[in-house]
C-alpha cells in the first residue's frame, strides 16, 4: 500500500446541512410576534411565489412532499387495484403514497447514466390497470420528459412528478413544475430550498388545487378562511366538512422561511453547481470513481452529488469505504437503497434480487458526497483529499 501524508478534518463535515441566515430568523420572529404561527398570509404568499417561480397556475403548500403526493394521487382519481409506474431508485414516499391508496407500484428500472426512470422500458410495464406514471427527478437531474409524455398521451395516463429534488431544475429550458398533471416538491431540511418540513403541489388545474387545499385541512370546505375568523372580523361562523380530509397544512413559521429561501434559491443552486464542478475536476479520469453524467436536456439543481465507486479498483466494498470516510470525519449518504430491497416491498410484492439490475448495480456503488451552500470551499477540498486518501489506501 502506498502511503500518502494526510490530516483528517478537525470537525465532522455533514452531508447536507441547511443554509439559514438572518432573513429566515427574522421571518420566524415576525410570525411569532404577529400571532400568525399556523397557516396564514405567509403561506398564501409562499404559494404565489413558488407558482410564479415554476410557472404553474396553482400551488398548494403542505407539511411535506409525501403529503403533497398523497393528495395529488387522490385528486387524480387513483383507486384500489390501480397500477402506477415509477422507479425503485427512490425514497420511501414515492412507493408509500401509491400503497396507501391500495394501488400497486410497478417499478421500471433506471437509466444507467441518470438513475432516472428509463423511458425505453416504460411501455412494456403498462397493463390495462395502469393509471399513471410518477417520474422522479433524481438528484435534481430532470427525467427525459418528452418520451415519457408521448407514452402518457398514447396510453391516456396521468403524470404526477416527484420533484422532491428538483426545485429550480429545467428540462429543455423550462422549469420542472409545468410538465405533468401535478408536480410535488419537498422542502425538507436537507433540500435545496428548506422550510424545516414542507412540501408543495403545483398544477395548472384549478379544481385539483382547490380540492387539495380542502384535503389539507380535514376536508373542511373553506378551512383556509376559517383562520381569518379566528384572528380577524372576516370569515364565516360555521364550516362544513365536505369529504374525509387530512391535516397536513403548512404553517406560516415554515412559509416565512420558504419565502426567504426561495429568494436565495438560484444563488444556492449556482453554489452547488460550483462545488459539483470541483468534485468533477478532482475525480474525472480517476480509475476508482465515476462522476455523475449530466445530459444536455437538463439544467440540474445538483441536489445530490452521487459518485460511483469502481468496485474492481478497491479491495473494500462501498459500506467499508463509507466507514473509512466517517472515521475521517466525512459525512455521506446512500441514496437510494432501491425500494424492492426493503422488506415491506419485497414481502408484499414478491420482488427479488435481480428484478431491477441497473438500480441494484448503482446501489452497490453509490456514495452521495457532502453538498450544500452552507459548506465552505475548504470543506469540499477536504472531502476530496479524504476520498483520494481512502482510495489510495484501499486500492486492490
Ligand atoms: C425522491 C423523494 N421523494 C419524496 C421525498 C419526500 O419528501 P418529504 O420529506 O418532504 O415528504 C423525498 C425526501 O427526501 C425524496 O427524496
Amino acid at each position: 500500500m502506498k502511503r500518502m501524508s494526510f490530516a483528517k478534518s478537525d470537525v465532522f463535515i455533514p452531508f447536507s446541512p441547511p443554509c439559514m441566515g438572518n432573513e429566515e430568523e427574522e421571518e420566524v420572529l415576525d410570525s411569532l410576534r404577529s400571532g400568525w404561527i399556523t397557516t396564514g398570509p405567509k403561506v398564501k404568499e409562499f404559494e404565489k411565489r413558488v407558482a410564479e417561480y415554476v410557472n404553474a397556475k396553482h400551488a398548494v403548500a403542505m407539511f411535506s412532499c409525501t403529503d403533497a403526493m398523497l393528495l395529488a394521487l387522490m385528486v387524480l382519481g387513483i383507486q384500489k387495484g390501480d397500477e402506477i409506474i415509477t422507479t425503485p431508485f427512490t425514497f420511501a414516499s414515492t412507493g408509500h403514497v401509491i400503497c396507501h391508496h391500495g394501488a400497486k407500484p410497478v417499478f421500471v428500472d433506471v437509466d444507467p447514466e441518470t438513475f432516472n426512470i428509463d423511458p425505453r422500458k416504460i411501455e412494456e410495464a403498462i397493463t390495462p390497470k395502469t393509471r399513471g406514471i410518477i417520474p422522479v427527478h433524481y438528484a435534481g437531474h430532470s427525467c427525459d420528459m418528452d418520451p415519457i409524455l408521448d407514452i402518457v398521451q398514447k396510453h391516456k395516463l396521468f403524470v404526477m412528478e416527484d420533484a422532491a429534488h428538483a426545485i429550480g431544475t429545467e428540462y429543455n429550458g423550462r422549469k420542472i413544475g409545468n410538465f405533468g398533471d401535478i408536480t410535488c416538491f419537498s422542502f425538507y431540511a436537507t433540500k435545496n430550498l428548506a422550510t424545516a418540513e414542507g412540501g408543495m403541489a403545483v398544477t395548472n388545474n384549478e379544481e385539483w388545487a382547490k380540492r387539495m387545499r380542502i384535503l389539507t385541512m380535514y376536508g373542511i370546505s373553506d378551512a383556509r378562511e376559517i383562520w381569518q375568523n379566528r384572528y380577524t372580523q372576516a370569515g364565516p361562523i360555521h364550516h362544513d366538512i365536505v369529504e374525509l380530509g387530512y391535516k397536513c397544512n403548512m404553517t406560516d413559521l415554515c412559509a416565512g422561511i420558504g419565502i426567504q429561501q426561495l429568494a436565495k434559491l438560484d444563488v444556492f443552486n449556482e453554489m452547488r453547481g460550483g462545488f459539483a464542478k470541483t468534485y468533477d475536476d478532482a475525480f474525472k479520469g480517476h480509475h476508482g470513481f465515476k462522476i455523475p453524467v449530466i445530459k444536455d436536456y437538463t439544467k440540474t439543481t445538483r441536489h445530490l452529488y452521487p459518485l460511483l465507486l469502481n468496485l474492481e479498483y478497491f479491495d473494500i466494498d462501498r459500506d467499508l469505504f463509507i466507514n473509512e470516510l466517517k472515521e475521517n470525519n466525512i459525512g455521506t449518504s446512500v441514496l437510494f437503497k432501491p425500494l424492492h430491497f426493503h422488506s415491506y416491498y419485497a414481502n408484499k410484492f414478491s420482488f427479488k434480487i435481480g428484478d431491477f439490475p441497473v438500480a441494484e448495480r448503482v446501489f452497490d456503488q453509490i456514495i452521495c458526497l457532502p453538498i450544500s451552500p452552507k459548506l465552505a470551499k475548504g470543506e469540499i477540498e477536504k472531502v476530496i483529499e479524504t476520498l483520494l486518501f481512502v482510495a489510495n489506501s484501499f486500492k486492490r
